[in-house]
């Protein structure tokens, strides 16, 4: 019989739930976001953060299971995220997946939410018929982490080991999006509406009235080097590019009328790439381009660094900035250039979700490693 976990995630602003059968098939997938709430602060507030995963938590496992077609009783086993991640939204989730256990006589299961990413990625290759190698680079780069791991191949049970190489000094990758965006007024989160303005066509320029040419002819109105760090060469830093963003926008100020046009069109609550784009101009579009090569190259240029470093056999890339399309195809080109296979999860299992936890946690039930009704939350878990 087939192993299935229920997994449960609540470690920043979503509620997710998900049944996985094996550790690599996805029965269901269940994933409330809470963007609506915090947009208007422009990121995650904790205090509503929790509150609205004690809202969602029940309909959200319920329907996970229906969906799955899984009564609670069937399952094998109860995996929850312990961290890292914020302490009251993680103990909401913690707390029904003990309550779960309990009632139902399961074994529970502590996941780290950045071992979940990495599953994310072995969920897809599973899905596409392919397997990584290791030693395998896994660069993890969402919101919340900009990180490199060495990953060892599995044990026995498929429990893996992993080595920090390379970590953010200061801002992750995605944080460094959502600021920019939040500067130039383009809405929260950040990285899925720049992705978009970074990779407008010339048919979406004309048909939102900008001169179908002019804007990918644009230079940028301003270069920003590769974002660098003293020390670790595999470290990154990201909080220095935004700054030369905000420094920018400060001594242009024509850029302002059309951010005010933006402010007004995000109060009105269009928000949509098809309201923001006829309300950027060439040149901001030219600088949205620029701040996306320039995170991307870093991201690629040390990952690759990492890869030779440890002489990996395959490229892992996860967390939510992992699902732009940019940094995507440009991993392609270099990871082939250098004779390596790299590894996305599907876009919707690159951002935070149930399915990986569920995943992660089928090597721990394998090896019998479970936790007791004393679990806690721990916002600053490593992964080792
Ligand atoms: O993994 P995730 O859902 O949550 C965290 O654990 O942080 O990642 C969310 C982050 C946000 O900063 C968001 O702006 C970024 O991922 N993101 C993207 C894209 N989609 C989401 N960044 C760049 N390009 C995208 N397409
Ligand atoms: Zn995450």
């Amino acid at each position: 019989m087939p192993i299935k976990i229920l997994g449960i995630e609540s470690s920043c602003d979503e509620t997710a739930a998900a049944v996985v059968s094996d550790g690599l098939e996805v029965l269901s997938n269940v994933v409330a976001s809470q963007i609506d709430i915090h947009k208007k602060y422009g990121g995650v507030v904790p205090e509503l953060a929790s509150r609205e995963h004690l809202r969602q938590i029940v309909p959200v496992v319920r329907e996970a299971l229906s969906q799955a077609r899984t009564p609670l009783a069937e399952l094998d086993a109860i995996a929850v995220t312990q961290g890292p991640g914020l302490v009251g939204a993680l103990l909401v989730g913690i707390t029904y997946g003990k309550t779960l256990a309990a009632a139902q006589q399961k074994p529970l299961i502590p996941v780290n939410h950045l071992e979940g990413h990495v599953h994310a990625v072995f969920l897809e290759a599973y899905r596409a018929h392919r397997t990584a190698k290791f030693p395998a680079v896994c660069l993890i780069v969402s919101g919340g982490h900009t990180v490199l791991y060495e990953v060892s191949p599995p044990d026995d049970c498929g429990l893996f080991r992993y080595r920090k190489i390379g970590q953010t000094r200061d801002d992750a990758a995605g944080e460094a999006y959502d600021k920019v965006a939040k500067l130039l007024a383009l809405g929260y989160p950040g990285g899925p509406i720049l992705d978009r303005l970074a990779a407008a066509t010339a048919a979406q320029l004309a048909s939102a009235g900008h001169a179908a040419d002019t804007a990918s002819a644009t230079p940028p109105p301003v270069k920003f080097g590769l974002t660098k760090t003293r020390g670790n060469p595999l470290d990154f830093s990201f909080s220095g590019l935004k700054t030369a963003v905000l420094y920018h926008l400060r001594e242009h100020p024509e850029y302002s009328a059309q951010i005010t046009a933006r402010e007004a069109s995000l109060v009105r609550g269009e928000n949509s790439f098809h309201h923001l784009l006829p309300l950027c101009d060439p040149q901001t579009l030219a600088l949205v381009r620029e701040f996306q090569r320039s995170v991307v190259r870093t991201l690629i240029d040390r990952t690759m660094a990492a890869a030779e470093l440890i002489s990996a056999e395959s490229i892992l890339v996860s967390g939510g900035v992992a699902a732009n399309s940019e940094l995507r195809s440009e991993f392609e080109k270099r990871s082939t250039a250098a004779g390596l296979e790299v590894f996305f999860p599907s876009r919707a299992l690159s951002t935070d979700n149930a399915a990986m936890i569920a995943a992660a946690a089928y090597p721990r039930f394998r090896a019998a490693q479970f936790a007791s009704t004393s679990l806690e939350p721990h916002p600053s878990l490593a992964l080792t």
